[in-house]
């Protein structure tokens, strides 16, 4: 199955209740890991791409590692841009095979978020590609824009019936209390369900975008401290809220730390009971696992999207 853009998925994940994942991917490993997992539980799967790992893999050997992972496999992927920064990353994204885009405009005035999302808009969709919009900042890092915790502003709903309607956007991330990274919360985790209500009061059956949406899975966390490493106070959003966003307008969930956790995890605790071994094949494998695992577990038991592809 050709790669496929978001607006059917999401729609779908609308009408039934649950959300897709849009797992970040660097590397070879990752993509086959994921695409294993959602091929195996029948889910649809968004693969996302950020400025980052652009320029830690190069847009060239990514689209093609995606387009080996449509070629053996039949599920319904979109490769999509994580936060695109400026017209000119999503123009290129859009040039290049991307069948969605993420224009993050949030940290401009609502004006210019507008009028920036509306230009990729009306680039893309001619194009059949779909944009993602965000209103509201999250905390911790959005790529390089670095949001403290302090400045985090949740989304106002009185915005985004105007937001959409003059932009045209296809999908919007907001604000709730989710974060960036491995550190969300410092006591108990919070979200602002009656944000999201009213949001998806305003807009009905609009597919709505939650970012920094890794649980910090605490298995993951405990490995990494006994094989070496320190994460200590590394905490994420509890997985049975994630399941409650995702009964409601949540469509898409992001999710990158939970896939470095796991892949940081394997290979720690390959490397530490196997000192003699310099085969990368061997710990890049074991991380390949973990990431299928993690993933498995994801769409079964937070995103709900098995059996939807
Ligand atoms: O939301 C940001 C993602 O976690 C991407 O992170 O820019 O380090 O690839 P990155
Ligand atoms: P996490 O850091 O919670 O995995 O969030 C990832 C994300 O929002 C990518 O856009
Ligand atoms: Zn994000």
């Amino acid at each position: 199955m050709p790669l496929v853009n978001t607006k059917e998925m999401l729609n779908a994940a609308y009408k039934g209740g649950y959300a897709v994942g849009a797992f970040n991917v660097n590397n070879m490993e990752m993509v086959q890991g994921i695409v294993e997992a959602a091929q195996e539980q029948k889910s649809p799967l968004i693969l996302q791409v950020s400025a980052g790992a652009r320029k830690y893999a190069g847009a060239e050997y990514l689209t093609a590692l995606v387009d080996a992972a449509v070629k053996t496999s039949d599920i319904p992927i979109a490769l999509h841009l994580d936060h695109g920064a400026d017209f000119e990353i999503c123009k290129a994204c859009v040039d290049g095979g991307f069948t969605s885009v993420m224009i993050d405009a949030s940290h401009h005035s609502f004006e210019e978020n507008i009028a920036l999302t509306k230009k990729v808009v009306e680039y893309a969709h001619p194009k059949g590609v779909t944009v993602e919009a965000e209103l509201g900042q999250l905390a911790g890092i959005e790529d390089d824009v670095n949001v403290s915790s302090d400045d985090a502003h949740y989304t106002n709903p009185d915005q985004v019936e105007e937001f959409v309607k003059k932009t045209g956007c296809d999908s919007l991330a907001i604000a709730i209390g989710t974060s960036h990274g491995a550190f969300k919360f410092t006591g108990e985790a919070k979200l602002r369900y009656d944000i999201l209500e009213e949001v998806s009061r305003r807009l009905p059956e609009f597919p709505i975008v939650l970012h920094g949406a890794s649980s910090v899975v605490p298995e993951y966390v405990a490995e990494i401290n006994k094989f070496g490493g320190d994460m200590s106070g590394a905490k994420g959003v509890p997985e049975d809220m994630l399941r409650k966003a995702a009964e409601m307008a949540v469509c898409k969930i992001n999710i990158d730390s939970d896939i470095r956790l796991a892949v940081t995890a394997a290979v720690r605790h390959y490397l530490a009971e196997n000192p003699k071994d310099f085969d990368p094949r061997k710990y890049l494998g074991f991380a390949r696992q973990y990431t299928k695992d993690i993933v498995t577990h994801k769409i079964i038991k937070v995103l709900g999207s098995n059996g939807k592809a």
